[in-house]
């Protein structure tokens, strides 16, 4: 059985990771500081796996309680980093934290895998970094890349951080993941999203807004060039988004010599804000108020992923669509406790 560290593991898409780790026969160790999570996450996890996985409450840039903690596992497998801080609006107004943090615990991270000797890193990036693509669908070879926010660009020198350390040590394999929009939640509407505050997200907030925690949904803006005049984004469930690394694990098992590759996560598809508000009150029965504010600074206008490398080389492909990803994340939400 492998041993695999899930930094972030205990947030949204590091515990259904941890579901579909331990589904395909690896032990998931998670390490988190649960700075924008919940420890009943563990219990959610719990509930589905049958058992309660190993987890260290552990800051990722905090350098001894990290190698500590690693130390403490004996011989692990490989890592997944998704531990970052994550809202493009928050990092705009704190700039450092974002740095600090998103390219801290990766930088302390690599240095505790190499002295650890642990062969494989897979990373959490996000389509930010292709900002408004010139053509699309984007592919992970655009070059016109203009992140947008300081959120985007600590993405942008994390991969070039992880490039430069493949480079040094050739013994270290990495896949870069650039995860589109993810949505929905388990299935068994035991662990899902949970945004603290206010939902910067357009799911989360849809999902409150109909279970009547908001008053209104606030569109921001309905006046681009799009067929309906809101943004397109490209909507990926979850559970796709968390087999898909997997996937990545398995594929770097199979390759020999150093490996350092970058994949676009997404469906292929673009769908628009007020398709995901029409279709979460149709697949669901339920109403979403809503209204039309201005636009939001730093939204771009269209962004859909060209997934044709991750389906060729990794032989990843999505297996749910909107509508299930909109009922997934109306039943969690009907689970959560007011
Ligand atoms: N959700 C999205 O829309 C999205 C899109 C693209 C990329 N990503 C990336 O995916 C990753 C996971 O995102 P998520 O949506 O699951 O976020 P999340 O906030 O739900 O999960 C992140 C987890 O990391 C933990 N964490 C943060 N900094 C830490 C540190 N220094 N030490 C230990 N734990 C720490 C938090 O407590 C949290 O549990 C992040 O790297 C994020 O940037 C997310």
């Amino acid at each position: 059985m492998k041993k695999v560290i899930v930094t972030g593991g205990a947030g949204f898409i590091g515990s259904h990771t941890v579901v579909e780790l331990n589904a395909a026969g690896y032990v998931p160790v998670i390490i988190d500081d649960l700075r924008n999570s919940e420890e009943r996450v563990l219990e959610g996890l719990e509930a589905i796996l049958g058992s309660r996985p190993r987890f260290h409450r552990v800051d990722c840039t905090d350098a001894a309680a990290l190698g500590k903690a690693i130390a403490g596992e004996g011989a692990v497998h490989g890592v997944i980093h998704f531990a970052a801080d994550k809202a493009v609006g928050e990092s705009v107004e704190h700039p450092a934290k974002y740095y600090r943090n998103n390219i801290g615990s990766l930088a302390v991270m690599l240095e505790a895998m190499i002295d650890r000797r642990i062969g494989q890193l897979v990373f959490s990036s996000s389509c930010t970094v292709y900002g408004q693509p010139a053509a699309l669908p984007v592919a992970e070879t655009a070059s016109d890349r203009d992140a947008s926010s300081p959120y985007g660009y600590t993405k942008v020198v994390c991969e070039q951080l992880v490039r430069d350390q493949c480079q040094a040590a050739p013994s270290l394999k990495a896949v870069m993941l650039r995860y589109f929009n993810p949505i929905g939640a388990h299935p068994s509407g035991r662990i899902g999203e949970l945004p603290r505050g206010v939902p910067s997200n357009l799911v989360p907030f849809v999902a409150q807004t109909a279970a009547g925690l908001r008053a209104q949904l606030l569109i921001n803006g309905d006046d681009y060039a799009t067929p309906d005049g809101t943004c397109i984004r490209d909507y990926i469930h979850v559970m796709d988004l968390a087999r898909a690394h997997v996937r990545a694990l398995q594929w770097m098992d199979g390759r020999a010599g150093s490996t350092c590759e970058v994949f676009n996560l997404g469906t292929g598809r673009g769908n628009s804000v007020m398709e995901v508000v029409k279709g979460f009150e149709d697949v669901n029965g339920v109403k979403v108020p809503y209204a039309i504010g201005p636009r939001r600074a730093g939204d771009v206008e269209v962004v859909y992923a060209d997934t044709r490398k991750s389906h060729d080389v990794l032989g990843w492909s999505c297996h749910h669509d909107l509508r299930d990803a909109l009922r997934d994340a109306w039943n969690w939400q009907r689970s959560l406790k007011p």
